[in-house]
């Protein structure tokens, strides 16, 4: 129920979690951009390709902040999502020219206001966007119902560096003003929990084999993804980042443990630069605190497969 927008820096898992979210009948109001994966000019056309493929291309897509100006974050993911994102595959050009749209974070304001109170955000890449957006507007939890940030290691080393994870590290400021900010609902979604939501080759399989060639082109972008964790995996399994985000978000998996906590990042240079620690929140505030998803009632991936996959009947 409520809108609801999505933050992306599109990125395999990022396209699976929006096939999730189309397929699970939850297509996001408007998605943004952000430099992660990809730079935000990328991760919108692959946005627009990825919704056009679907039938989705009414939905608007802004591009947002490109990488923070700062020294020592990532530029972009090659290894793990191809040069250009979506792991080498090929979708068709969008032919007709995107509605005009104002930059993410102007669009992310004037839907918050529109729909006060009522606004579900999916973050599933650096936090740049959401943080520009609460330096704009600092009135803006209020106006926000619940936001669901896949990002961070709690009690597990990152993986980018020892400490810190991808998305937290593309821009710790923006994620340390996010977490300190007071939002009615925030969950975040480590990588202690999607690393243990694994997709496996028979999945895998399921996308590959759909009737459908949209669906399949996400299995594509699977075989590269799955080809990137080979040292984890074996090229057997995957980790499902961005889709638990979006399930979780939407109900589609239920959370069993979700402590109260609160959350702080290391924005020095030194070599823990984006950890985030995680700590039980006691305080009086628990019923607006942050939560951190640790424990589910189901594994995830048939959630997320079947709605990809249901969408070759539309
Ligand atoms: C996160 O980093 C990105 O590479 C993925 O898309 C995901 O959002 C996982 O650490
Ligand atoms: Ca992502």
């Amino acid at each position: 129920d409520g809108p609801l927008y999505l933050d992306c820096d599109t990125g395999i898992d990022d396209a699976l979690a929006l096939a999730f979210l189309l397929g699970a009948g939850h297509p996001p109001d408007l998605v943004g951009t952000v430099s992660g994966n990809v730079g935000a000019a990328v991760a919108a056309d692959n946005t627009r390709r990825i919704l056009s493929l679907f039938g989705y291309s009414d939905i608007p897509v802004a591009v947002g902040l490109d990488y923070p100006p700062l020294l020592g974050h990532p530029r972009g993911a090659s290894q793990f999502h191809g040069a250009n994102g979506i792991g080498g595959v090929t979708l068709a050009p969008v032919r007709t020219p995107p509605p005009p749209t104002a930059g993410a974070v102007d669009e992310l304001i004037t839907l918050a206001q529109r729909h006060r109170g009522a606004l579900h955000i999916i973050a599933t890449g650096p936090l740049t966007n959401i943080a520009e957006a609460l330096r704009r507007e600092p009135d803006l939890p209020d106006a926000i119902a619940s936001i669901t940030v896949m990002g961070g290691a709690a009690h597990v080393p990152g993986n980018v560096t020892p400490y810190a994870e991808a998305n937290i590290l593309g821009d710790p400021e923006a994620a340390a003003a996010t977490f300190t900010s007071r939002w009615h609902q925030l969950l975040l979604v480590p990588i202690d929990i999607t690393n243990k939501h694994l997709l496996s080759v028979a999945d895998k399989r399921r996308l590959l084999y759909s009737p459908s060639a949209a669906v399949r082109s996400v299995g594509e972008m699977l075989n590269w993804y799955f080809d990137s964790y080979r040292q984890e995996h074996a090229g057997l399994w995957c980790p499902t980042h961005d889709p638990l985000a979006a399930a979780l978000a939407v109900g589609a998996v239920e959370l069993t443990d979700a402590p109260a906590v609160t959350i702080t990042v290391d924005t020095g240079m030194g070599p823990q630069r984006g950890r985030t620690t995680v700590r039980a929140n006691a305080g009086s505030d628990i019923e607006s605190s942050p939560r951190v998803a640790l424990g589910t009632r189901q594994q995830s991936a048939d959630v997320i497969i079947d709605a990809v996959c249901s969408l070759a009947d539309t």
